[in-house]
């Protein structure tokens, strides 16, 4: 699927694989012995399920409360006028949504996890769907927002590509995910929090096994020069990524090409 200014040879670009993530992605996660496909898509939901009533206070526990900080300098980036329609992607509990709200933003909703959605006490507009195929006209909004969910999509490309198809020309998209430090006490000391920590205070929080397999999921996460040609291959330019707080998140943004 491509949108209507498509100028980018989508066809020619051979960085997917059969299950949609890159093909460095899926050696991954065959390697880290994680699901892809159909078994992925529900196994993310149901975990979603299963957490929604605690995510916040496990999200704000184990970020230390920066998760509202990066969700802040995420929405600067987004870089739109007032009153523009912006969509906020796997809106999970509802945060983008407020901040996009008191940002003077005109949001919607979207999230596949029914937990989730009933977690989501915004008031604003919602919709259960899978990113991968959305209930949004071509080319009938401004913005996409997303926090937190590039690695638990399964088919990446088409998630791209139906951003491509969704926001006009001239329109922005500002990404957040999870990252890790490049190298140094930041590094190692990132390391024994996420992979160590961060299961057990899930576990006594919330959902063990969900908060064991939230580390292992980075595994699904493409490389930034994957991922900067999946938005280009759907129709994005000026790809930027940037690392928050010394590579503990990280920020993609980019814009719609093709003539506003
Ligand atoms: C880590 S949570 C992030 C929630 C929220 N964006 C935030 O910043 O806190 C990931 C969200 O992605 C949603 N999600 C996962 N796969 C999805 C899919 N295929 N389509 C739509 N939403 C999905 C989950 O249900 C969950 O709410």
């Amino acid at each position: 699927m491509t949108g209507p200014d498509d100028t980018t040879g989508r066809g020619a670009v051979s960085t997917a694989s059969p299950a949609g993530i890159s093909l460095e992605a899926a050696a991954r996660a065959r390697e880290a012995d994680l699901p892809t496909g159909a078994e992925k898509t529900m196994l993310v939901r149901s975990m979603f399920d299963a957490i929604a009533p605690r995510y916040d206070l496990v999200n704000r526990t184990m970020t230390f409360g920066l998760d509202v900080h990066w969700r802040r300098q995420s929405l600067r980036a987004l870089a739109l006028p007032h009153g523009a329609t912006v969509l906020d992607l796997a809106c999970g509990t509802g945060d983008f949504l407020k901040l996009l709200r008191s940002g003077g933003y005109r949001a919607l909703g979207i999230d596949l996890s029914w937990g989730m959605l009933a977690a989501n006490h915004t008031g604003l507009p919602l919709v259960q769907a899978d990113a991968s195929a959305l209930p949004v006209a071509t080319a009938s909004i401004d913005g996409i927002t997303c926090g937190y969910a590039l690695r638990n999509f399964t088919d990446l490309a088409a998630v791209f590509d139906e951003f491509g198809r969704m926001v006009r020309p001239g329109g922005r998209i500002s990404l957040l995910e999870v990252s890790e430090p490049e190298s140094g006490l930041l590094l190692a000391g990132h390391r024994i929090w996420f992979r160590r920590v961060v299961p057990v205070l899930g576990g006594l929080l919330s959902d063990r096994s969900a908060y064991r397999y939230l580390p292992r999921s980075t595994a699904y996460l493409p490389s930034t020069d994957e991922l900067r040609t999946l938005l280009h291959a759907a129709g994005f330019s000026s790809v930027n990524r940037r690392a928050l707080s010394g590579g503990l998140s990280q920020l993609l943004t980019a814009t719609r090409s093709g003539r506003p």
